[in-house]
């Protein structure tokens, strides 16, 4: 009888250990690709081994090589990113149940545009690891060193941004709003600044949680505020507001507000520079969502 008990609780409890876990998918940065084993080689064996389980992990390759996936994520559009990806998402027979998202750098702001634009297979977790929400201003490593040439590149880069082959796609020039909202094919069409699209925002609070990273020495990205979906005040490019303060955020054009107050947004910050952390960060603050 108390040995009957015993086998009953244990096989029940394996039943629940052996759940399938939910798969993972990554969207590498710029400059990186779907297979380097420093990079996203490195954080698939970090998922595979904390989820553990088995669990499938999946890291985005654009284009047919590593080759192409590399020159892909400089110049491949990022609305053909995204329509490439969820073309891949869509047809892999494994994610079909739904699976948790992953983004680094440009992944970050890339899978969001998944997130709202195709809801099938649904993505129930994203996360965002140092995603430029809101764009950027600057090129690496500029803050902080010399201002003059950083301000002097900004003028080069903003006379081609948005017609130009890098960066083009998130460019967001404070000084003329107007421009960046006519001109940005992507950024500015995600983040309802063209126009509103209620699917967007109905789907983007299909997620269980959206949590964005933000890496407090970032000198990769001008402002850093743009991983928490913060950015520069219209005019200049000194004061900036962060996401609570935004028009975005206020007048709930994406479900942000909503997300926040069904307790769904989580603002993560990792100390270090651009995606830098180390695994026991991982595993105090990002496992939760993928167990
Ligand atoms: C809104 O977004 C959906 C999903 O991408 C798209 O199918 C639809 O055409 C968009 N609507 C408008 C008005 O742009
Ligand atoms: C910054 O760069 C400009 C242009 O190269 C140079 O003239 C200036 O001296 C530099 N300033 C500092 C503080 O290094
Ligand atoms: C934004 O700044 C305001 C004012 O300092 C503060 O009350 C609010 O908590 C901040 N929001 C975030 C997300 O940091
Ligand atoms: C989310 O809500 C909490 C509590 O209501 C608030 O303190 C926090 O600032 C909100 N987050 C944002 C991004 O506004």
């Amino acid at each position: 009888m108390m040995l009957g008990a015993v086998a009953l609780l244990l096989s029940a409890a394996l039943t629940v250990s052996q759940a399938e876990p939910v798969p993972v998918v990554l969207w590498h940065g710029m400059g990186d690709s779907c297979c380097n084993p420093l990079s996203m080689g490195s954080i698939k064996g970090l998922v595979e081994k904390k989820v553990g389980g088995g669990v499938y992990v999946k890291s985005l390759m654009i284009g047919n090589n590593i080759v192409e996936d590399t020159e892909n994520g400089f110049l491949m559009n990022a609305n053909d990113q995204v329509t490439n990806v969820c073309a891949q998402l869509k047809k892999d027979p494994k994610l079909q149940n739904g699976y948790n998202a992953l983004g680094f750098s440009q992944g970050g702001q890339f899978l969001r545009a998944v997130a709202q634009r195709c809801p099938s297979p649904p993505m129930l977790n994203l996360i965002s690891f140092g995603g430029q929400h809101q764009g950027v201003y600057g090129f690496p490593h500029c803050p902080g060193e010399n201002q003059t040439l950083c301000d002097y590149v900004r003028k080069l880069l903003n006379i081609g941004a948005y017609i130009s082959l890098t960066q083009a796609e998130y460019w967001h020039d404070p000084l003329n709003e107007a421009e960046y909202r006519q001109a940005s094919v992507f950024l500015a069409d995600i983040n309802q600044e063209k126009a509103f699209n209620q699917t967007y925002k109905t789907n983007l609070l299909k997620l269980k949680n959206l949590v964005l990273v933000k890496f407090a020495d970032d000198t990769m990205v001008d402002p850093k505020d743009s991983e928490w979906f913060g950015f520069y005040d219209e005019g200049q490019a000194v004061k900036v507001h962060n996401m609570t303060q935004s028009k975005l955020y206020q007048q709930d054009l994406l479900g942000l507000k909503e997300l926040n107050e069904s307790g769904r947004l989580a603002l993560l910050a990792s100390p270090g520079d651009h995606l830098q952390f180390t695994d026991a960060w991982f595993e105090a603050n990002i496992l939760k969502f993928l167990k």
